[in-house]
């Protein structure tokens, strides 16, 4: 089994930036009463302490989407395997993801959301990792931007493997 090589976040860094995320989101979101669309199963941690740092009345609801194809980078093929419980149109969505990569999965998603003709659809994402980037998308919340790493921990997996580590680390391979 594949070891970890470095932690990158400590479990006291993870909770210190969602806590300015929470802040900065229920700020933006004063008035609103937002639906955060989790996406199943790595943003699950993530999202969970989130919201235990907004302030302002939200609606937590979850989406499961499938990549495959032989390799990712060059079909990029997504397909919803769980959808939302809740109807989005007219309303404040803030999608929450573990991890933006090559984009793809995000992109999918945004087009997917978007032609449901929510009032806002907004992005918000623990890590960034910009070096992998195949196609563009807005994120507008982040929590740390790293390199270009495998990592694990948090919620992030490998294999199934890691998600219930309190830290962020790096695989050894
Ligand atoms: P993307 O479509 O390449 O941006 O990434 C889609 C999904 O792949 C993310 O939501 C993660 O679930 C997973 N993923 C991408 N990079 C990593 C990583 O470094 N560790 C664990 N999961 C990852
Ligand atoms: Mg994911």
């Amino acid at each position: 089994m594949e070891k970890i090589e470095k932690i990158l976040f400590t479990y006291e860094e993870i909770q210190e930036r969602i806590k300015e995320l929470g802040k900065i989101i229920s700020e933006d979101y004063k008035e609103k009463n937002p639906i955060l669309a989790c996406i199943l199963k790595g943003a699950v941690y993530f999202a969970v302490d989130l919201t235990r740092n907004l302030s302002v009345p939200f609606i937590l609801d979850f989406i499961s989407i499938l990549s495959y194809g032989p390799s990712k980078e060059t079909y990029g093929i997504v397909r919803i395997t769980k959808d939302l419980d809740i109807n989005i149109y007219n309303k404040d969505v803030i999608i929450i993801e573990d991890i933006v990569d090559t984009g793809l999965s995000l992109a999918y998603l945004l087009r997917v959301l978007k032609a449901r003709e929510p009032s806002s659809l907004k992005v918000c994402t623990l890590l960034d990792c910009p070096g992998r980037r195949i196609i563009d998308v807005p994120i507008d919340y982040k929590g740390f931007e790293i390199p270009n790493y495998y990592v694990v921990g948090y919620g992030l997996d490998y294999n199934e493997n890691y998600r219930n580590l309190m830290y962020i680390a790096v695989l050894e391979k």
